[in-house]
This record gives C-alpha cells, structure tokens and sequence, in this order.
C-alpha cells in the first residue's frame, strides 16, 4: 500500500485555457457541443456538422441521443474535422435551459468523457444563454463539474485494484471555446478560479477520506507544514504543553482521552498588508470521533473519520485564496485530536474549564466538537480579526433539519450571515439560516457549572451555536454546521470537498474578486 498522507494532490496538472478560433480546425481528442433537444443543433454544432457532411444530423435523426438533459453521443474521427471525436450533450430545450439544466447537461458530457479516455478537449457549451447565469459562473461550474467527475481516492487501494478500476487520470488540458474574443479574459479568470477551488477540494476530499488510523491530528499538522512550504504561508503548531500554558482545558479535556498527541494549528495568509484585520477561518479537526465514553453505536461509526472535514475545508479553501493571489489577509485555527473513550477520557458530569475562563459542564461526551472550538474561538481574539468563521461537522440535528443540500449557517452578525448566504449561492454550495434568538441560551444552564455542553434534543444545531457564541462574543462570528454536507453515505461513500467553493467565494468577495 502507498499512502502519502503528508503530501496529498496539492495542484490539479490540467492546463485550464480560454480560446477563441475556427473551430472546424482544431486539433484535440474531444469537441464537446451542445443540442437542444433531439431536433436542434447549437450554432457551433451545425458549423461541425456542415463541415464533416451532415454526421452529426445523423447522429440525432439516427436516434442515438437520449432524451435527458446530460445524455451524450459520440461521433468517433468525423471526416473533414481537425479532431478525432466530436461528444455531442443534450442541453435540452433552449426555453428551459437553466443553472439546474446546464451542470446536469455538463455533469453528463464530464462523465462521458472521462468514460472516454480522451486528454484534451475543446468544450463549447458556452454559446448557449442560460438563464440568470454570468458566463463566469458556467465556465467555473464547468470546472468544478470536471473535478468531481475525475476526483479519485486510491491512495488506500493496492495497486492491481487501481489500475483494474480506472483508466481516466485526468484531463491535460481543458480549453473553454468563447464566443467572442473580448470574452477571453473573463473566461480565463473563472477558469482559474474553478481550478484553484477543485485544487482545494481534493485536498479537502483526500484528508477526509483517509481513514483515522491514516489522517491523525499529527497528519493534519504535517499537511499544514507542507502547505506553508508550497504556497508561501507561515505555520505554527502548537503542542499539549503550549496548549496547557493557554488554559485550552475545555479543549485538552478531549484530547485526553486518546494516545494520539493533540495539535492546534495556526496557518496565515498574508496577501494584503499587515495592518489589515485577517479574517479568521475556524476548522473542526476530530480525526475519529467514537463519542467518547458517551460512546456512538456501532453502525457506521466508521464515518465519523468525516469529523475533520471543517479542518479539511479550511485548510482547502485557503491554498486556494493563496493561488489566487486574494488581496486579503487570512488565519485558519484547526483545533485537532480523537474522541475516544478511555480511562482518562472526560466522564459526564464532568466540570472543565475553558481558555475564556468559563467552565463547562460535559453531561455528553459525545458533544466534544463545541468543547475544541470553544477554545479556538477564545484564542482568535488575539488577531483583531474582521470576522471569524468556523466550519464543523457539529450536529446529528443538522442532518435531520436541512438533510444532504445545504449546511446551516448561525451567527452574531446578519451581514456576516447574508455574506455566507450569498457566497453559498453563487459558488452552488449552499447553506441556509436558523436563528440564534437569545432564548435558546436558556437550554445551555447547568447547576454546577456555568454552562452544560448540550442542550436537550430540541434545536440540536442551534443549541450548538449557542453554546459557540458564548465565545465569540468580542468580533463579527458566523458558523456553518457541514455535518450533512461535508460526506456521503452509502454506495457513493466519500468526501464531497464542500464547503471549500462557498468559502472561496465568500473571501473573494470581500476583496470583490
Ligand atoms: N460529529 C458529531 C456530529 C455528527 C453526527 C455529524 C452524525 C454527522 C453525523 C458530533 O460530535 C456529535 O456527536 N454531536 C452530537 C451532539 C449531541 C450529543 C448533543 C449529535 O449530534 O448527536
Ligand atoms: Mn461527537
Ligand atoms: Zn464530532
């Protein structure tokens, strides 16, 4: 088995470019066109078709597109074309081509062309208007649909398994087909920003995905460590004994009930002058989250090896922010250690005492991500952020209330809120808002201490994000609960790398990129 945990795919090796030219020349493995509908070619479509005889008319009137949006056909070195295939998409019809249509239409053609095995391609959907859609927002859609459809774990699998499972690599190079010249450099840009977030997402994919025994907090650190190596940036990790001259009980109380050493990461970007206030991005980083001694059944405990996807997501979203060069200041906190239980992990009824000098009564063992970011959010303070965010697979609750499509977003401050809404919308990586009304706090009182760390079965993920508040009571904060969103279940088992698009978008516009 190789794995290489500590230097994960940092970079995607696709050359991502912006052309514009005749189009019948172009040499490449793959030109992909678009049809609205079985009857119907895009204007690119029917010059191909004019160019090569009539094949691809043929093609539909032969029956061999299906009916679906996203359905694909191939014509294999059509006769008076510079290209040796030419994947023709179904979009479906003009009238209802929309942003739903047109990444289902996209999902399709991706996947066909990496059932294909072509390197290089030359893709034209970018004539058709979609509705309510920029055409930076397509072209970067289209490389995000790229990277999900060619993202690929095997560094667990042995190598006979790899080789027997997949063929497709990647693509080395991915031209964007504008329509008119001026378009060229808008093009550009969103396919770069697209290629910086898929960057960030399949470092965010692959630490998820390594199982706990693979991605301990001491992985997280190295990978931290390497980052700052490769992308400029400047890397602390602070140990037990730094984190006890801190006070961090709430967090060391956690930490204690495992063997594996616990890490508290702080990586800066610095891409605008020091004197500006960074925003602080906050990652949950449990490597395995067993539950403690308030121990999780038995069934599908394996994917809590998913609790360090906040981490995952922070770490991802600022190599992106690095590549893209954003005129921002940024420190990501990752709070990193296993929830086990063990002789020396915290019992219920247990009473710990936090960095802020709050103490915390655990009654569930099980709620220990509030209980490491607690103490993350208290240690922030110290860099004047403009805003802090924090990212954490918290709650159970936030499965039931918003399922698998969108993260729940809480905060202290509705702009900061209204940001993140927004930036989750246009990035295609939503998340939506429940409310933090003071009277929520009520469900947090203890006897003995001045907080319990749980508040009852009602408003699971709000009372989580009360609890947080209670930290983060000195800056601008906001929290995202990616506990439905950061992996799937099932057949499909795997990290999905968000909600690294929405963070990206979310720093980029508060540099207006
Ligand atoms: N990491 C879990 C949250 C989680 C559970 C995410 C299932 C995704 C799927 C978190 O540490 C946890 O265990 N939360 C408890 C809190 C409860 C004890 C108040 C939960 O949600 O059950
Ligand atoms: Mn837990
Ligand atoms: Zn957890």
């Amino acid at each position: 088995m190789t794995v290489a945990p500590n230097a994960p795919s940092l970079s995607v090796a696709t050359a991502f470019s912006a052309v514009y030219g005749v189009i019948e020349k172009q040499r490449s493995g793959c030109i992909v066109v678009g049809a609205m509908g079985l009857r119907k070619l895009s204007p690119v479509a029917q010059a191909l078709d004019t160019a090569c005889g009539g094949a691809l008319i043929a093609l539909l009137k032969g029956g061999d597109l299906g009916v679906a949006v996203g359905a694909t056909a191939v014509l294999y070195r059509p006769a008076g074309l510079a290209c040796e295939r030419v994947l023709l998409v179904n979009v479906g019809k003009a009238s209802e081509l929309d942003a739903r249509n047109y990444r289902k239409a996209t999902q399709g053609a991706m996947q066909r062309l990496k059932d294909t095995g072509v390197t290089d391609v030359v893709w034209c959907l970018g004539e058709a208007e979609v509705k309510r859609c920029t055409m930076d927002w397509r072209v970067e859609q289209t490389v995000l649909a790229y990277g999900d459809a060619y993202y690929r774990f095997d560094q667990t699998k042995s190598e006979v398994t790899t080789k027997e499972s997949d063929r497709s690599v990647g693509l080395r190079s991915f031209k964007w087909q504008v329509v008119g010249r001026a378009q060229k450099e808008v093009a550009q840009k969103a396919l770069n920003r697209g290629a910086s977030i898929i960057a960030g997402m399949r470092l965010a994919r692959d630490l998820g995905n390594l199982p706990g025994n693979l991605c301990t907090p001491t992985t997280l650190a190295d990978t931290a460590m390497y980052l700052a190596e490769s992308h400029g940036l400047s890397v602390e990790v602070l140990e037990r004994m730094d984190l006890e001259r801190l006070g961090m009980g709430s967090f060391l109380s956690v930490a204690r009930g495992s063997d594996e050493p616990p890490k508290f990461i702080v990586l800066r970007y610095q891409g605008a002058d020091a004197s500006q206030r960074p925003i602080v991005l906050v990652g949950k980083g449990i490597t395995f989250d067993a539950g403690g001694i308030s121990l999780k059944p038995a069934a599908e405990m394996d994917e809590m090896k998913y609790d360090m996807c906040g981490a995952a997501s922070v770490l991802g979203a600022l190599q992106a922010a690095a590549e893209l060069a954003l005129p921002l200041n940024v420190v990501v906190l990752i709070p990193t250690c296993e929830n086990l239980p063990s002789g020396r992990a915290n019992k219920p009824g247990d009473i710990v005492a936090s960095m802020s000098g709050q103490t915390i009564e655990i009654l569930n063992t099980d709620a220990e991500g509030r209980l490491i970011l607690c103490d993350a959010l208290t240690y922030a303070e110290r860099f004047n952020p403009a805003c802090v965010v924090d990212v954490a697979t918290l709650t159970g609750a936030c499965v039931i209330a918003l399922g698998h499509v969108a993260s729940g977003v809480l905060g202290n401050d509705d702009a900061l809120v209204a940001d993140l809404l927004k930036a989750g919308e246009t990035a295609a990586d939503p998340c939506w808002k429940l409310p933090l009304f003071e009277e929520y706090q009520e469900q947090l009182k203890s006897n003995f201490a001045d907080m319990a760390n749980i508040g009852g079965r009602a408003g699971g993920t709000i009372t989580a994000a009360a609890f947080l508040s209670r930290f983060a009571k000195k800056y601008r904060w906001a929290h995202l609960d990616i506990a439905g969103t950061a992996w799937k279940s099932g057949k499909d088992k795997g990290s999905t790398g968000r909600p690294v698009p929405l963070l990206v978008h979310f720093l980029a516009n508060q540099v207006g990129r």
